[in-house]
């Protein structure tokens, strides 16, 4: 075995803060709103982890931005209420995501989760939800923010990468860094052979920061 497919095994990618085995403090269930733009696999990996007991959570509602988006039947296979808000039908970024708030709150959601939300948020969805909106990205943040974050990797000829969950605030992917995951760079890696990689890690700290984040809140309203 090399080197290089030494660390292609998982254990080599290191995420921190580890996910304990038995899991983080319960909370009581949480009632989560999912933002999807796409594919949706992050959806997909929170949505299996409540169904195995991983997550105490309930998805109340996805909503998604773009008709035909692959996210759609996943939200079908998991018997999801999705509704779209598409925002090229709006005037400008704050009455969008003022639909969403609306129907944030319709559905009684109360972690606003951003999984491949591909849009900028406003102060109108973060007010509403001050500290409970969550995002992914495919970066070791604060390095390559934006769009094509793992392009930028490739480019900048970084040997580690891997992607961050933190809570959002008015900033493009900023905000208190809840859990990251480290990913090795290969030498014959192409921006979708490293997506996918990256993407394996996305699901396990995506799940575990969500969980982590309610844990702490719960410490928070109890102290
Ligand atoms: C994920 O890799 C996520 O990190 C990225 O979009 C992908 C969505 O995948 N998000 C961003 O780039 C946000 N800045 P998915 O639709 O399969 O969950």
């Amino acid at each position: 075995m090399t080197t290089e497919t030494q660390l292609l095994n998982s254990n080599s990618c290191l995420i921190s803060p580890a996910i304990p085995e038995s899991g983080f403090p319960k909370s009581s269930p949480l009632k989560l709103g999912i933002l999807a733009s796409g594919s949706g696999s992050n959806f997909e990996a929170i949505a299996e982890a409540i169904n195995n007991q991983k997550l105490n959570a309930q998805i109340q509602v996805m909503i998604y931005n773009n008709p035909g988006a692959k996210v759609i039947s996943r939200a079908e296979k998991w018997n999801v209420p999705s509704v779209l808000l598409n925002h090229r039908e709006y005037k400008n970024r704050e009455e969008f995501d003022s639909q969403i708030v609306k129907t944030l709150q319709e559905y009684d959601v109360e972690w606003v989760i951003m999984a491949g939300w591909m849009r900028i948020v406003t102060q109108v969805l973060i007010n509403a939800f001050p500290n409970q909106i969550i995002n992914i990205h495919p970066s070791l943040l604060p390095s390559f923010k934006g769009i094509k974050a793992v392009e930028q990797a490739l480019k900048a000829g970084v040997k580690i990468t891997g992607c961050t969950v933190h809570l959002v605030d008015v900033e493009v992917d900023n905000g208190p860094i809840l859990m990251q995951a480290a990913v090795p760079i290969l030498a014959d890696d192409t921006p979708e052979t490293l997506h996918e990689r990256i993407q394996v890690q996305e699901h396990k700290i995506m799940v575990g920061a969500i969980a982590l984040a309610a844990s702490k809140n719960q410490d928070l309203s109890s102290s």
